[in-house]
């Protein structure tokens, strides 16, 4: 797959200890169950005045547990992808399948977390917690109970029964996803997540909604403009090209300070910056706009 020689030539890696971090890598991936796949995927938008391509040929595995990011200029189609992952949208060419099974609609197995928390400011941060699952008919007693216990492990127990309005930026978003988690989801999409915060809330939030995933053993999808972000997060970095768009190169995102890094730790890992140039210029050649 492409992806390999993009990653191994794009960066010139060293041989010897950074050749042996990839093959652990490679092994790890080939254990790793399928989750998610894309098989030829295209999708046009058709309104009565004209017809967008938005994405073509789209093709792409993603392991269960596993962490991609997905750059790309704006419009290329990035959450389009995710509503197809999602099943809000249906491909116009191509098939989805998530565990073997054609994705045909929305389901519980799929949660969303978006740029704005949209949270209901006339309930408080459990009622909040608990709505989606209320409305996936899960009984309210199991709903709060596990909405209690999420809010408690991730730092929001003393605000149980605060007002959104109440909270700061980066709490209300830890919220949207606790929200999302209390449904059982498998597979988070995670659109923009942290776009609408300051720098500095964004990499705290950057950092727990990581741990908060990798520690619910999650697949997790993320699009970002946020390079960083994408590459300190990520197992996995797609670049897509402008519409109609296409995966342009993926890269393994392999540090040899270790496996379980986290987001803060791989900011500062000898191959990071190597990651960010080599990406940054793919960006550009697909033409993106400044970020
Ligand atoms: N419902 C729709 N009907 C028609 N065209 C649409 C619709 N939704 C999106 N598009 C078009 O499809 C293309 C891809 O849109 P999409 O929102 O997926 O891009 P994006 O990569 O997420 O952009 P951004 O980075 O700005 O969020 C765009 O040209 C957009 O105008
Ligand atoms: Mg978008």
């Amino acid at each position: 797959m492409a992806r390999r020689e993009i990653g191994a030539s794009g960066l010139g890696r060293e041989q010897g200890q950074g050749q042996k971090q990839e093959q652990k890598q490679e092994q790890k991936q080939e254990q790793k169950q399928e989750h998610i796949r894309l098989e030829g995927v295209g999708l046009r938008y058709f309104t009565p005045r004209e017809e967008t391509e938005a994405l073509r040929g789209i093709s792409l595995s993603i392991g269960r547990g596993e962490f991609i990011s997905i750059v790309g200029p704006s419009g290329c189609g990035k959450s389009t992808l995710l509503s197809l992952i999602s099943g809000m949208l249906r491909p116009t060419q191509g098939t989805v399948t998530i565990d073997g099974a054609e994705v045909a609609g929305t389901s519980d197995k799929v949660g969303y977390m978006l740029q704005h928390d949209h949270l209901f400011e006339w309930r408080d941060v459990l009622g909040n917690v608990t709505v989606g699952a209320e409305i996936r008919r899960m009984k309210k007693e199991d709903a709060k109970r596990k909405g209690e216990e999420l809010l408690k492990r991730y730092g929001l127990g003393d605000f149980i029964h605060h007002a959104p309005a109440q909270l700061s930026g980066g709490m209300r978003q830890r919220v949207a996803l606790i929200r999302t988690l209390v449904a059982e989801p498998d597979i988070l999409l995670l659109d923009e997540p942290f776009s609408a915060l300051d720098y500095q809330t964004r990499l705290t939030l950057s950092e727990e909604v990581f741990r908060i995933i990798k520690d619910q053993n999650k697949t997790a999808v993320l699009v970002t403009h946020d390079l960083s972000e994408a590459i300190s997060m990520g197992d996995r970095v797609l670049v897509m090209s402008k519409r109609p768009s296409t995966i342009a190169a993926a890269h393994d995102i392999v540090f040899d300070e270790g496996d379980n890094l986290s987001p803060w730790s791989k900011r500062q890992a000898s191959r990071y910056h190597d990651y960010f140039n080599t990406i940054w210029k793919e960006l550009d050649d697909h033409d993106v706009p400044a970020l």
